[in-house]
């Protein structure tokens, strides 16, 4: 068994307001080996994932890192040992892998999937044959449930999720508007991502305003992945009996203390509003059912994406900061290694 050294990176201090690289650091160690029904993965691609903020936040959250342990995050890389009769060296798998060139995954169908290079880019495992679409998928499809005809608006609208999100409304003959941070993503949202119009809420300071004109016949569900002063907005613009996903707070710097804003109880009544929370694993049992459907439109061509690759670990907390200053053009990716597959 070969001993392979290890870089990776570890939460040196919890933060409370946004994610800067200061909060961490690299280190190098053995890797660790695995043991029985384990295998030892090398990893070549991580994420940085906007929740991140939350998971190592002293804020009560979902999911959380301790500090002196490696950053927690999703990644794709080879098997290369293997003591499980599931997995043999040489397959790719997405697995938990955290930030770190190794490591160490029990096998199991919440835990592991393994990748088949014949449905797309390695990469493309992590964003639009990943995580990045299947939250797209459960949070539009299961929680926002539109109906042909409705108009769906969408935060971070040409992000990671956001750019899903509108695809798969359209595939659902939904009418969709977008909101995004500049001209760029502004265009990529109608030229790219299929909106049938999209806002830049940086050049605007009547957002209320753009909505009425974008959505002229209001707005049925709200895909929310920003929170704050958008969310206050855009619930006077829903219809009755509207829904909104809330999938992320981006816009929300800190929850520590909690902020206060505009009290939305009466636009909630009035309109019968259903506003509905969810986390991608709730669904964990339904991935497969979700990446049949995921797949075909991307087999058929129907779904475009974009990947922004950070080059090596040692960027990864610039580029975790980065998700919060808007500056990814799509998901957020850090390339451990060279990908053998290219
Ligand atoms: N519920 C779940 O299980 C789950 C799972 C995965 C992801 N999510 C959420 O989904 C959302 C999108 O994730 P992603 O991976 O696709 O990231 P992303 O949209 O590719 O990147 C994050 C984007 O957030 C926007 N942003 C940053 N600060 C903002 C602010 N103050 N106000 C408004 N927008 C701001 C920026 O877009 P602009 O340049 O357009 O402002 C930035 O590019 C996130 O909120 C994430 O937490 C939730």
């Amino acid at each position: 068994m070969a001993q392979h050294r290890n870089r990776r990176v570890i939460l040196k201090t919890r933060a409370t307001a946004l994610p800067t690289p200061e909060l961490f650091d690299i280190v190098e160690d053995d890797a660790p080996e695995p043991g029985d029904g384990e295998a030892l993965i090398h990893n070549i691609y991580v994420t940085a994932d906007p929740g991140m903020k939350g998971w190592i936040s002293t804020a009560v959250n979902y999911a959380s890192v301790e500090t002196g342990a490696t950053m927690n995050s999703f990644g794709v890389g080879i098997v290369v040992e293997s003591n499980s009769p599931h997995l043999a060296e040489g397959d790719y798998v997405v697995a938990n892998t955290g930030w770190q060139e190794y490591s160490v995954v029990t096998p199991g169908p919440k835990s592991v999937r393994k990748v088949d290079l014949a449905d797309g880019p390695l990469s493309a495992s992590l964003s639009v044959l990943g995580h990045s679409a299947l939250t797209a998928y459960f949070g539009l499809l299961h929680v926002g449930q539109p109906k042909a005809g409705e108009t769906v608006l969408v935060s971070t609208a040409a992000g990671a999720v956001g750019s899903a999100v509108g695809q798969f409304a359209k595939i659902k003959g939904c009418r969709t508007v977008g909101i995004a941070g500049g001209p760029e993503k502004v265009a990529l949202c109608r030229e790219e991502f299929g909106y049938d119009d999209a806002i830049d809420y940086k050049a605007t300071d009547d957002l209320a305003a753009a909505l009425k004109e974008a959505c002229p016949e209001g707005i049925d569900v709200y895909y929310d992945n920003v929170g704050g002063d958008i969310l206050d907005t855009v619930l006077s613009h829903m219809n009755q009996n509207g829904r909104v996903t809330v999938c992320g707070t981006a816009a929300t710097e800190g929850w520590v203390p909690p902020p206060t804003g505009l009290r939305f109880e009466r636009n909630v009544l009035v309109n019968r509003l259903r506003i509905q929370g969810f986390i991608l694993f709730d669904f964990q049992d339904k991935y497969e059912e979700a990446l049949t459907d995921i797949r075909q439109w991307f087999k058929e061509g129907k779904i475009n994406y974009r990947e922004d690759i950070a080059e090596g670990l040692a960027n990864a907390p610039a580029a975790l900061a980065g998700l919060y200053q808007g500056t990814n053009k799509g998901r957020q990716l850090i390339r451990v290694r060279p990908d053998p597959t290219l």
